[in-house]
């Protein structure tokens, strides 16, 4: 398992995240867009209430957020009512690239994902990501189809 850097932590998204840069890292991976702390809260509290979403964060020696990730737990009726997780939304800070802290945020992510009894972790990325996730254990697996709206 990789270490984070010295003074870095690893912990689950808190509320108090809108003031520590959380969505300037997801800007790294696309738009955000303007959110207000309000709307932030709103949206972390549905996600905690329905407590199938597991939002890490690292923060460096400033308590700095510069990564992130999501994992999703999907209950299914199939393999005996089998969970499927998503992971979704990896970023770290362009700065930051580069000293396995992406690393760090998949393996703690797997690592919940078969704590609550997942049988498989599923994420769609880009071809460019590709050996990211290689490296992460991952392997081409499927072919992802989208319909807008
Ligand atoms: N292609 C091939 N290998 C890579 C890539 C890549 N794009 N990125 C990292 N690696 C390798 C590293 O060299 C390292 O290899 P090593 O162990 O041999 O030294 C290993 O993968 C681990 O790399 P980390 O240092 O942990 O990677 P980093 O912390 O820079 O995070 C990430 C990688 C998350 C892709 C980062 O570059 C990033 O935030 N990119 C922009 C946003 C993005 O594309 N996110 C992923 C979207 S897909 C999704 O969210 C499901």
């Amino acid at each position: 398992v990789s270490q984070l850097p010295e003074n870095y932590t690893c912990r689950p998204l808190q509320a108090s995240d809108y003031e520590s840069g959380f969505l300037d890292v997801l800007r790294v991976l696309t738009t955000v867009g303007d959110i207000s702390e309000d709307k932030f809260l709103e949206q972390f509290d549905w996600m905690q209430k329905r407590g199938d979403y597991y939002i890490l964060v690292i923060c460096d020696g400033d308590k700095k957020v510069v990564g992130t990730g999501a994992l999703m737990v999907e209950r299914k009726f199939i393999h005996t009512l089998g969970s499927v997780g998503h992971i979704e939304d990896i970023a770290v800070a362009k700065d930051q690239q580069g000293k396995k802290l992406g690393l760090r945020i998949i393996q703690a992510l797997d690592y919940v994902a078969e704590k609550v009894g997942c049988y498989k972790c599923i994420l769609d990325c880009s071809e460019a990501n590709e050996g990211f996730y290689v490296k992460c254990g991952f392997k081409r697996a499927g072919l992802q189809m989208a319909h807008y709206y």
